[in-house]
């Protein structure tokens, strides 16, 4: 697509994995999936705006170091209600048991398409990787499937108050940034955002020819929020090493996304990570980008920007991301974040 020139991101040395998704093809060494259980910091939402300045001032400095130094994390505490989240996951459980036939009534017919339901990654990957979506735009104007009943409105009230905290988030993080609280949701233009999700199921590896859920990618967006029905499977890129997330109870995994790494010219980078099916159950997840407005054209921040760290990355808007089809690696970092 013509889109794909123009998405240019120069990625830092330190930033360049060694893996892109070709690496992931499977291969009978599966070395490449070898993973760890290394410990993923929790944020306590809570404490982030506590009243006390001594708690709220070290949940900062933690939330500062997960985002500088993991780019992920667990947020507890954050007041979705555990059946709200179970309700919406419910309906995605019962949306995947729909017939293939009334499924396809979702399918991608217009590039305008909201509703969105398919296979695989990216067009023709389909027996490299083992993942059924339905990705929708949550804001603005939502819109769900008509089926099952009760679905959208289950989706709806868990967008709604997703948004509310990842909203909240994003003014601590502007604080971790040494800015005042609306510093993000300004230089975003957050009010105009469009957040993008995918709501994913697969199945367990001894139902598929091969152990790839979804491959290694990095999201787009600021903050990325994700909640599962089952720990075993979601994997991130720490250090050279792949991180189990094993989500504690009623927590939701955050992380930073592509524009925020833009912005902050590298400071708080773009975890990457990926999906390996695990050994019992069928999984599901619920992934949402929270983006920019389209039209935003992200450039690293001239805060982040001296002589010893110069622009790191050319500017890009949120729409060329999402209009970029498939995979996009362009010097070692996929650009790829369309509707997942
Ligand atoms: C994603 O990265 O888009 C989905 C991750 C997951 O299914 O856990
Ligand atoms: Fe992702």
């Amino acid at each position: 697509m013509a889109e794909t020139a123009q998405v240019l991101i120069q990625t830092p040395l330190s930033h360049q994995p060694n893996n892109t998704h070709s690496s992931f093809i499977p291969t009978d060494s599966s070395q490449e999936l070898i993973s760890f259980d290394d410990e993923i910091p929790t944020i306590d939402y809570q404490l982030l705006f506590a009243h006390d300045h001594d708690q709220r001032s070290k949940a900062l400095a933690e939330l500062r170091r997960a985002c500088e130094e993991y780019g992920f994390f667990y947020l507890v505490n954050h007041g979705i209600p555990e059946s709200v989240i179970e309700r919406a996951l419910e309906g995605i459980s019962e949306f995947f048991n729909l017939t293939d036939e009334e499924k396809r009534e979702f399918e991608k017919k217009d590039s305008t398409d909201r509703i969105r339901w398919g296979l695989g990654f990216s067009p023709g990957d389909h027996q490299m990787v083992k993942r059924e979506y339905l990705k929708v735009l949550p804001h603005p104007n939502f819109q769900g499937p008509s089926k099952p009943l009760g679905f959208s409105e289950a989706l709806e009230d868990y967008y709604k108050r997703d948004r509310e905290v990842i909203l909240n988030l994003a003014r601590a993080v502007s604080k971790t940034l040494g800015f005042e609280e609306s510093y993000l949701e300004k230089v975003f233009d957050v009010e105009n955002g469009t957040d993008v999700s995918a709501m994913n199921v697969y199945p367990p590896w001894f139902e598929s020819n091969t152990p790839i859920g979804l491959p290694a990618h990095f999201d787009a967006g600021y903050l990325v929020s994700l909640v599962q029905n089952v720990n075993g499977g979601l994997q991130a890129l720490h250090k050279g090493r792949w991180i189990n997330v094993n989500m504690p109870p009623n927590s939701i995994f955050i992380n930073n996304g592509d524009h925020l790494e833009i912005l902050t010219n590298g400071k708080y980078k773009s975890p990457m990570h990926r999906v390996i099916l695990n050994n019992k159950v069928k999984r599901i997840s619920l992934p949402t980008v929270h983006g920019p407005s389209l039209d935003k054209f992200v450039i690293p921040a001239d805060e982040f920007v001296d002589e010893f760290h110069p622009p790191a990355y050319r500017g890009m808007t949120y729409k060329e991301v999402l209009e970029a089809n498939g995979y996009h690696i362009i010097d070692g970092k996929s650009c790829m974040a369309q509707l997942r």
